[in-house]
């Protein structure tokens, strides 16, 4: 399937080196954190017109100002709460149509995670780039993995690839974190 031509999607990750995006309490632990990564993600967001962002992680960073569309399965199909939040069930209505919706003029979509809404998107709209951070030299050992079927990096360069991503660039953002970035090809 094509992605939609008229949404940019990119994908947003910080990984352990063992591939988890939280732990087994579903919280991200302070080692997976990176100053530099944050930095970039932030200055990627600037440039974004939407979040597509997990229940979790919305509720996490309620206080952040930015347009969010969140999937839930605990409404019908859409609703929109605030003129930067709106509600959608996957299920009943597709990402494009929330978008248009609720923001019609949606060009660049950020989606955040977590695996869940990636696996969404994978599926759906598909993504136009994933820019992925691995925190090398930290491991979680037990949690929630990036993608249910995924167990090491080179899994996940082949889910990358089944998808039409392949790395366009590769950056050391500090010691700890490498920032890979997927390009659809
Ligand atoms: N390391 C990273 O880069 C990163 C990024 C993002 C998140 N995380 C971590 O991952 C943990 C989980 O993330 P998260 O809860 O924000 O996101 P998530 O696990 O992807 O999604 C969770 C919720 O979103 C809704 N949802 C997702 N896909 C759906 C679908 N296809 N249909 C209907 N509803 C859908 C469901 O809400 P309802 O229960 O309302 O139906 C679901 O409970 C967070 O605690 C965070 O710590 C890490």
């Amino acid at each position: 399937m094509d992605s939609i031509n008229y949404l940019h999607t990119i994908g947003y990750a910080i990984i352990s080196h063992d591939c988890f995006i939280a732990d087994a309490t579903g919280n991200m632990p302070n080692g997976i954190k990176n100053d530099a990564d944050w930095r970039y993600f932030q200055s990627e967001l600037d440039n974004s017109d939407l979040l597509l962002i997990g229940r979790k992680s919305f509720i996490n960073f309620q206080n952040i100002k930015r347009n969010r569309l969140i999937p839930t399965s605990k409404i019908k199909d859409i609703e929109i709460e605030k003129n930067d939040l709106c509600f959608f069930n996957p299920k009943n209505i597709s990402i494009e149509d929330a978008v248009k919706v609720f923001l019609p003029e949606t060009k660049k979509i950020a989606v955040v995670g977590g695996n869940k809404v990636y696996e969404l998107v994978f599926n759906s709209i598909q993504f136009n780039e994933f820019h992925l951070t691995v925190a090398h030299s930290f491991y979680i050992n037990e949690g929630i993995l990036l993608n249910d079927n995924i167990k090491s990096l080179d899994d996940i360069f082949d889910l990358m690839n089944k998808n039409k991503l392949t790395v366009h660039k590769e950056k050391e953002l500090d010691k700890n974190a490498t920032l890979y970035i997927f390009k659809k090809y």
